[in-house]
């Protein structure tokens, strides 16, 4: 079991599919773990990353937009954790050849940069080709968190396509998690969560 004093500390509240994202992580990582942000958009979730695998783990982390990373890299140095980012101007799905070892979690969030142009959001074949990726990479009770939006018509398409992939996964390899805000509205951002068994 978990620190039971930690558990005390903070009460589990069920809020938001980005919230839940962020709860697997704090359980998943551990110091001096490597891990991959597959979105990095305004860098929120790459200092997250920074803080949980502490100083001797290491953050790999995506994005397509060089404002995007500008933006990442201006909060991660002020918090001054610059030794443990890679941040990349490179489309997710070339993960496999940027990371060239085993990683404890990929975070996914996906849709548009909060404040920047919506025609350049994540599309279902790139997701779908970093989300098979991001299986493989994974280690032995590793996991891939993935926040979709589908209110807006690309992000539709990516949580059929998501659903899809995680249905057909080898359950004697993955465990696959899908968690649908029921009672919300259909376009609230939805989370998969999935996990090689070990
Ligand atoms: C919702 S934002 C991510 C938010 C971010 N995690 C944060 O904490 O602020 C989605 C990001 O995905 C990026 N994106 C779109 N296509 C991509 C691709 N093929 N590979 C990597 N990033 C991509 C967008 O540029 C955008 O910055």
């Amino acid at each position: 079991m978990e620190n039971i004093q930690d558990m005390q500390e903070e009460r589990f509240t069920l809020r938001n599919a980005r919230h839940l994202a962020a709860d697997y992580m704090r359980r998943a990582i551990r110091p001096g773990d490597t891990v991959v942000d597959a979105t990095m958009g305004n860098g929120k979730d790459t200092l997250f990353l920074c803080e949980l695998v502490g100083e001797n783990g290491h953050v790999f982390a995506f994005d397509v937009q060089a404002e995007a990373v500008a933006r990442t890299r201006e909060r991660v140095e002020e918090a001054g954790y610059a030794g443990r980012a890679t941040l990349l101007l490179a489309g997710h799905e070339t993960m496999n050849e940027h990371v060239n070892r085993q990683v404890q979690a990929v975070m996914f969030n996906l849709g548009w940069l909060p404040g920047a142009q919506h025609a350049v959001t994540t599309k279902t074949g790139t997701t779908i080709a970093a989300v098979q990726a991001a299986l493989g990479l994974i280690a032995p009770g590793g996991i891939v968190t993935i926040c979709v939006y589908p209110g807006h018509e690309e992000g539709t398409r990516e949580l059929q396509a998501l659903r899809e992939l995680a249905a057909g996964l080898d359950v004697r390899r993955y465990n696959a998690l899908y968690h649908h805000f029921i009672n919300a509205a259909q376009q609230t951002p939805q989370l998969l969560l999935i996990q090689k068994n070990k």
